[in-house]
């Protein structure tokens, strides 16, 4: 049977680009009412619209989760629209590619802000939310590079890492509510972020995107970069039925690029 989100609500945060917007599209077509955040008020807006109509009106909420009090303010904004929700995806994420000596105070904390703290009061308010038998999922985007240290996007790295160690303890604190939580960890995956990581990384070695590309692509055992349908997919996976036995887990969806990066 083809895994359905039938009834269900979906928070996804980041929806107006890459990972994120993929994720609610694909949530829309499996059946679930959608609830998107961004900061981007013409990509929320795009994203929501671009959304498979499924009877109930899919949601935007225009947030800015560098501030913790907007952070904070988005579960229960979501809570009052749909009532419950069943899966978050937490994918709203900034990346830069900066020397480790020249990594203001201002980009690391960003990081942190986003990457890290945002994630860490929506889980736990969404958490807090769901309630046995129902439960719920929760799917936090790490990555690669919070597996190992990354000369280049250092304050990156350790947000990664940070969002690994917290869906651990999300896990340990919520599994009595039924409620599985997961980090999903992609390799070089083609997105709009890269725009941005390109000009950081250009302006350090000078390279262009195409080398970097060619350069992963070689690097992964099964021969491309990722794209955010495979990064979708896993997700779906886990917001699913199919996937609910899953908890704890920081999961690769890379080709091999882990093995040999
Ligand atoms: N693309 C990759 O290669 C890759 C690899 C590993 C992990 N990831 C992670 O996956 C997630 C999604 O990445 P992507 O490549 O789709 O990025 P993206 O830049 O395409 O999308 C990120 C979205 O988050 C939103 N956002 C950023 N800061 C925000 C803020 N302060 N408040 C609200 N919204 C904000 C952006 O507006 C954008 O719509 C991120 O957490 C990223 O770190 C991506």
């Amino acid at each position: 049977m083809a895994m359905s989100l039938d009834k269900q609500c979906a928070l996804v945060t980041g929806i107006g680009s890459g990972i994120g917007l993929e994720t609610a599209r694909r949530f829309a077509a499996m059946g679930a009412r959608v609830v998107g955040v961004d900061r981007n008020e013409q990509k929320l807006k795009e994203a929501i619209r671009s959304l498979n109509p499924t009877g109930q009106p899919h949601v935007g909420l225009l947030k800015d989760l560098r501030l913790v009090d907007t952070a904070r303010s988005v579960v229960p904004e979501a809570l009052q629209v749909v009532g419950y929700l069943d899966i978050v995806v937490n994918a709203a994420g900034v990346c830069y590619f900066t020397k480790m000596e020249e990594i203001s105070a201002e980009e690391f904390d960003e990081v942190m802000e986003v990457n890290v703290r945002a994630l860490f009061f929506i889980s736990v308010a969404a958490a807090e939310s769901m309630k046995t038998p129902r439960g719920g999922h929760i799917i936090n985007l790490g990555s690669n590079a919070g597996r190992k240290g990354r000369a280049l996007s250092a304050h990156y790295a350790a947000s990664k890492a940070a969002v690994k160690n917290i869906t651990e303890s999300l896990a340990l604190a919520y599994g009595s509510r039924n409620v599985a939580v997961n980090t999903v960890c992609p390799g070089p995956t083609d997105t709009p972020m890269w725009e941005g990581n390109f000009r950081g990384l250009k302006a350090i070695t000078g390279k262009d995107p195409k080398d970097f590309w060619e350069t992963w692509k070689n690097q992964t055992p099964l021969g491309r970069i990722g794209t955010v349908a495979d990064v979708a997919n896993l997700i779906c996976f886990l917001a699913s039925e199919e996937g609910s036995f899953i908890n704890g887990q920081e999961i690769n969806v890379c080709g091999g690029f882990m093995l040999t990066s």
